[in-house]
């Protein structure tokens, strides 16, 4: 049986805790903190920022300045699929821009954003190396190539 004590532990702030104690001492060390704690959790919840700041005294303000600056940190979570746009100059030159607009239609979502359910996040990357299969995505890293717009609603119908 287990105690009250082992049922407070909360694992993933252990790991939020190392890693702060790992790169506090170090010049400028909020950048890989706020890597390792996205790599935890995901994104970047707020009660974790607040965490960040109390532990190392950097001001909540300039983490979330550094957050919002940099394309690579999230506040929301992730949905269940991770669908990428590439509109790299190989995807781009093949009609990656009307790809996206079908995607943004059909889940009516802009780049960075979840859909409400919780089913699609959609992201624009560059070159994710696959320029002979352009126009590409990749839904949870699978990649789909060669895309026509109307190939779109039955490709993205396959992820629940
Ligand atoms: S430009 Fe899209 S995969 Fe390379």
């Amino acid at each position: 049986m287990s105690t009250a004590c082992e049922e407070l532990v909360d694992p993933k702030q252990i790991m939020l805790d190392e890693i702060i104690i790992k790169y506090r001492h170090e010049n400028g060390p909020l950048i890989p903190i706020l890597q390792g704690a996205q790599e935890v959790y995901g994104y970047l919840p707020a009660h974790v920022l607040k965490r960040i700041s109390k532990t190392t005294r950097i001001p909540l303000a300039r983490i979330y300045g550094v957050v919002t600056f940099y394309a690579q940190f999230r506040l929301t979570p992730v949905g269940r699929n991770l669908i990428n746009v590439c509109l790299g100059t190989a995807c781009h030159v093949r009609g990656g821009a009307k790809v996206l607009e079908t995607i943004e239609k059909e889940l009516k979502i802009k780049d960075g954003a979840t859909t409400e359910d919780g089913r699609y996040t959609l992201e624009i990357v560059a070159c994710i190396g696959a320029c002979g299969l352009a126009p590409v995505i990749s839904i949870n890293n699978e990649v789909h190539g060669r895309l026509l717009p109307e190939s779109i609603a039955g490709i993205l119908a396959k992820y629940e």
